[in-house]
């Protein structure tokens, strides 16, 4: 795989993939690590005079235009975290406009794309899209290894028609994810919460060969509650994957991984009503009730878990973290995790942009080896799975 590090890249006009797919609650970006994450990349070819224009998605806009998901309020952000005078930004992707935005461009500059997935294409891996992507440019830089599990137009067809490198971020976070595979002392430990079971189901599969014990939080325990026959009040659950969350518990035990659900669970009957909150044992969840964190008990479980365990792997908040005071179990466990790794008795990884907000709210950054900016992406590739975008790169011989 051909790397950034390694090149040296003068006055070019170069387009780079990142992900700045990043977690917003009211209107404010709640975790800026994917913007930080990128800023190496962007300084390296700032500083060498280069073009750049910067592609990312934002969200699942299903292919259509869609105000809700425009990027144009990252312009400021990246102009003042990056210190630029002056960013540009196209609202269409079209040859003409950006071959007209370049010429209006001076070397070390930047310009922002509005959202990628707002072109059908994108998504589709449309190779003539990837075509036109390419061809006002001279080299492609994927610095987005937390979408690198996509095989979309911008991350892996684009490879075919440039010189292709792996960004700063990139070659950072597979040397990050692999020494902690290779070093990973048992029992090891995941939690892995986050809101839906049909987006983790792949990766729960899988887990159950690496890990000793899984805990599963977040309202994709509901769906696992519902498999056991639990009444779960009118909390979210994702009634095509009952069967599979069965499965997922039967394969856990074949292959001698604990999984651990909650025990009680902290409900109200929506989500804005944060002040009639009653707490449950899951024998006796009301009709009425939703589920939106896990209970004190719970929490004590996890604790256990935690203090027996060598390694953890988190990914994904185990309630409705960004609504105080459904944010109580995720805090605890990222302090409890914290406490552990301080006396050394425990090593840690996070990943996923929901997940690395919840640990800064919870002051529990050195708590960890490593935090990856990626979510599906980080739990594929701990699978060992490569994704299709590190593929690309690999194989690109330009
Ligand atoms: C993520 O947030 O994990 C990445 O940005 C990928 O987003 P996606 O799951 O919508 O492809």
């Amino acid at each position: 795989m051909k790397e950034l590090r390694n090149l040296e890249c003068v006055d070019k006009k170069i387009i780079v993939r990142v992900d700045l797919n990043v977690p917003v609650f009211e209107n404010n970006i709640t975790d800026h690590s994917r913007i930080h994450a990128v800023l190496p990349t962007l300084d390296k070819l700032i500083r060498n005079k280069n073009k750049v224009f910067l592609i990312t998605h934002f969200g699942r806009p299903n292919g259509e235009v869609n105000k809700k998901y425009s990027i144009e309020f990252l312009c400021p952000e990246l102009k003042k975290i990056l210190n630029l005078k002056k960013i540009h930004f196209l609202d269409r992707c079209e040859k003409k406009i950006i071959d007209n935005k370049i010429s209006e461009m001076n070397f070390g500059e930047i310009c922002l794309l509005e959202n990628i997935r707002f072109n059908a294409e994108e998504e589709k891996n449309d190779l003539n899209f990837s075509k036109l992507l390419s061809s006002s440019f001279d080299i492609y830089i994927n610095d987005a290894f937390s979408t690198s599990h996509r095989n979309h137009a911008s991350i892996t067809g684009i490879t075919n028609y440039l010189p292709s490198y792996a960004g700063l971020s990139f070659s950072k976070e597979i040397e990050n994810l692999d020494k902690f595979l290779e070093n990973s002392n048992k029992p090891n430990l995941a939690i892995i919460g986050g809101s839906k079971v049909s987006t983790k189901i792949k990766v729960l599969e899988n887990l159950v060969e690496i890990f000793d014990s899984i805990v599963i939080g977040g309202a994709m325990a509901n769906t696992f509650l519902l498999s056991n026959n639990y009444n779960v009040g009118s909390s979210l659950v994702e009634n095509d994957f009952i069967d599979l969350s069965m499965q997922i518990q039967k394969k856990a035990e074949t292959k001698n991984c604990k999984i651990l659900l909650p025990i009680d669970v902290v409900c109200s009957k929506k989500l804005e009503d944060r002040e009639n909150i009653e707490v449950y044992s899951i024998n006796n969840i009301p009709n009425d009730q939703m589920i939106l964190d896990v209970g004190e008990k719970s929490t004590k479980l996890i604790s256990d878990e935690i203090s027996k365990s060598k390694s953890v792997l988190w990914n994904g908040p185990l309630g409705a973290f960004e609504y105080s005071p459904f944010d109580k179990s995720t805090i605890s466990v990222a302090n409890i995790i914290q406490n552990y790794s301080s006396k050394s008795q425990l090593d840690a990884l996070a990943g996923g942009g929901d997940t690395l907000a919840a640990i800064k709210k919870a002051k529990a950054n050195d708590a960890f080896k490593y935090l990856s900016t990626a979510g599906g992406a980080f739990l594929e590739w701990l699978e060992g799975n490569k994704s299709p975008g590190f593929i690309a790169l690999r194989e690109n011989n330009f």
